[in-house]
């Protein structure tokens, strides 16, 4: 493994025949969007017990309690904008690189062309979805609904993002595997690869043949199966990457 090569990873990247990239927390962090772990003071789960807060348990005993903690984390959402990371992510998608996340916050979306496939691992705060039935309602993130309940079956509405202890989507997991699957290059970006199963998609592409490339602030555990890591801020290097000097 090649650590700290701009060149090496531009390369890599711009011979790709179908790239695949692969987003975490990290990709968002200089957006101002905190991460879930890491050294930031402002590391979510550093500060909140994700048991309470990201668990059908939690939400079982303090509906009221965790939908604000999310309705919080939208009003953040709301100023802030996607940065040179996800813009260039988006670049990329301009030429039919498939962008699997496991970001929440929508910002790919935002600046992705339109026609380009995101898969979202899981959800997203945009919308709201039934604990029990299969009604969803989209958030309006300017203007935030309180814990209420669902118009089809009376039980209550909850944000539409995967829990610890639930299923993925079984259709955007699929999507999400023939992508890894397919890719002969694997951009991962700002994650620490400790949440399964969606890390597992890094070790799928590095066993079918891709080569991986990391981008992250801090060394992980998935830096084993990469042919070049870059420790920074994702903001910062992937415009190197994407035009190096
Ligand atoms: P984590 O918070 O676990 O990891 C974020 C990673 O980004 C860390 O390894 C940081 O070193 C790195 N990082 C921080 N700032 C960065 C920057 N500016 N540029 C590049 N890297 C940076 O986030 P995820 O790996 O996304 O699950 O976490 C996975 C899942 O755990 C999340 O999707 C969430 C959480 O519980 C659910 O909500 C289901």
């Amino acid at each position: 493994m090649r650590v700290n090569d701009i060149t090496l990873a531009s390369r890599i990247i711009s011979e790709a025949r179908r790239l695949v990239v692969f987003t975490g927390a990290g990709v968002s962090a200089d957006s101002g969007v905190p991460t879930f772990r890491g050294a930031a003071a402002d590391a979510l789960w550093g500060k909140y017990d994700p048991r309470q807060l990201a668990s059908p348990e939690g939400f079982a005993k303090d509906p009221k309690l965790v939908y604000d903690w999310y309705t919080w984390r939208r009003s953040q959402l709301a100023k802030v904008e996607p940065n040179a990371a996800h813009h260039t992510i988006a670049h990329w998608q301009k030429r039919g690189a498939v962008v699997i996340t496991q970001n929440v916050d929508g910002l790919h979306e935002r600046c992705a062309p339109p026609d380009a496939v995101v898969y979202r691992l899981h959800g997203t705060l945009s919308e709201d979805r039934c604990s029990s039935c299969d009604h969803r309602e989209n958030v309006d993130l300017k203007n935030l609904p309180a814990l209420r309940a669902c118009p089809s079956c009376n039980d209550l509405m909850r944000p539409a993002v995967v829990w610890f202890g639930e299923a993925l989507d079984p259709q955007v997991w699929r999507g999400a595997m023939a992508a890894a699957k397919s890719a002969d290059v694997l951009l991962v970006v700002g994650t620490s690869g400790e949440v399964y199963p969606a890390a597992g998609l890094v070790e799928v592409a590095a066993s079918t043949g891709a080569k991986v490339v990391i981008v992250n602030l801090d060394p992980g555990g998935l830096d084993s199966l990469a042919a070049v890591t870059i420790h920074g801020r994702a903001a910062e290097i992937l415009p190197q990457i994407e035009a190096p000097d």
